[in-house]
């Protein structure tokens, strides 16, 4: 493995044009150096998972729609379901991670940590489609950030554990905060070279999407310390149309998919196909089609200890006091039930102002409603305004790199 690579360089054809040469440059800052490097990164991490030893793990797709009926009574405490108990899980795991910063300039005093939701692994924010177009981290980096994006612990080339028992929130969240600490202290060795381990960073920002920014959220309540700055993608405190988006995911076990998803076990389950994506990501008007199939190929799956546990602490206030950024599309169905505008509530511009409630001490906290935009805001044709916005707001609150 290269020790740092510009995983996509320009490809330039000798016979191209000066004045295409410049067009290109003119319309792709972003292709700027890069110098990225993809780590195992372990961790000790102990949580206190939900006890789901009376569950029988899903065998087959009968199984798992079963199982998924038998739990679709979200907000409302199913009749027959035991009050949870929870149960310590520990172990010494390995988190897969992509550290970049940008190759040019004085080295970056704030690192992003990028946390991917459910149907991504980490290649969400940098994805490869149409010559990296859609990256979120290429636009942090040309702003002068460094990234660390990971696969959340279960997931992608991270540790593969139990998708019942062991891959739920809790010690999800867990991995994240020892992965911050450890980078905090400087003892994660980022760019791959013994001679540059111990960098370290002023700030420490948490970038979450989906399900991810849930895991951002759970550890901002268990651990303030843990963020400078929070950054909520793809996400509100409204939970009526999460059923509504759970089954338009139509999961499926991820194993006999094949390919990059044979390894998983039982249990593991997938977006099911790519209209199941199409409905639960993209906007009518707001994207590009050829981008549905590459977004499927990219999928990685969820576990039914993650479905069990996606609400952890999403009822606490939190107590934090740094800059929080709550930004979703107008049109997400799952945490809009597709137009965050539907309020019924004339005093009320956007269903995503309810957050403020649950941030009473950040300063500041802004929600920030992206027009025309659905779930999947990094890969949809407003990417640049939503990236604009988050860098504005980074760089207005004290977090510049
Ligand atoms: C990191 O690994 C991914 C595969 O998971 C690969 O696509 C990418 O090119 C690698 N990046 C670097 C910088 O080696
Ligand atoms: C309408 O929204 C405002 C602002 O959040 C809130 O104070 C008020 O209670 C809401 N009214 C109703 C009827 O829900
Ligand atoms: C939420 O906070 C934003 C930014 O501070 C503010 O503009 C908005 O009015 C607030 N909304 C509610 C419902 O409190
Ligand atoms: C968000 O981006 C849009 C489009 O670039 C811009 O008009 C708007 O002012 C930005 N808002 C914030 C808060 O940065």
């Amino acid at each position: 493995m290269p020790r740092f690579s510009n995983h996509h360089p320009p490809s330039l054809s000798g016979t191209m044009s000066i004045g295409a040469l410049l067009a290109l440059a003119l319309a792709s800052p972003v292709l700027a150096g890069r110098n990225c490097q993809n780590l195992t990164i372990p961790v000790h991490v102990t949580a206190a998972n939900t006890d789901l030893s009376g569950l029988p793990t899903p065998q087959t797709d009968v199984e798992f729609t079963d199982f998924f009926l038998s739990n679709l009574q979200h907000g409302r405490q199913p009749r027959d379901m035991p009050s949870p108990k929870t149960v310590d899980v520990t172990g010494d795991y390995k988190l897969a991670a992509t550290y970049c910063e940008p190759s040019d300039g004085s080295p970056p005093k704030v690192l992003q940590i990028l946390t991917h939701g459910i149907g991504f692994g980490r290649s969400y924010w940098d994805f490869a489609y149409n010559d990296y177009e859609y990256s979120y981290v290429n636009h942090a980096l040309a702003h002068g950030y460094a990234t660390l994006a990971w696969d959340r612990l279960g997931l992608g080339e991270s540790s593969r554990l139990d998708p019942v028992k062991e891959v739920q929130l809790p010690l999800e969240v867990e991995a994240l905060r020892e992965l911050t600490r450890l980078i905090r202290a400087g003892s994660v060795d980022l760019k791959g070279t013994p001679a540059n381990a111990g960098t370290k960073f002023d700030k420490i920002v948490h970038v979450g999407h989906s399900l991810g920014s849930s895991v951002v959220y759970a550890l901002a309540a268990v651990d303030k310390t843990a963020l400078d700055g929070i950054v909520l993608t793809g996400w509100s405190t409204v939970t009526d149309f999460m059923d509504e988006g759970f089954v338009g995911l139509h999961l499926e076990q991820a194993g006999p998919k094949g390919g990059h998803l044979a390894d998983y076990a039982p249990g593991y389950v997938v977006v099911g196909d790519v209209t199941a994506l199409h409905t639960d990501f993209f906007a009518p008007g707001a994207y590009d089609p050829a981008i549905l199939e590459p977004a499927f190929a990219a999928g990685e799956p969820t576990t039914v200890g993650e479905i069990a546990t996606g609400s952890y602490m999403a009822n606490q206030k939190l107590e934090v006091t740094v800059p929080s950024l709550v930004i979703t599309g107008q049109k997400d169905l799952i945490f809009c039930g597709t137009d965050c505008y539907g309020t019924n509530n004339a005093s009320l511009h956007s269903l995503l102002e309810l957050v403020n409630s649950s941030f009473p001490l950040a300063k500041p906290i802004l929600p920030i409603t992206v027009p025309g935009s659905g779930h999947g805001l990094n890969l949809d044709d407003n990417h640049e305004y939503t990236y604009g916005n988050i860098s504005n707001f980074l760089m207005s609150n004290g977090l510049s790199p």
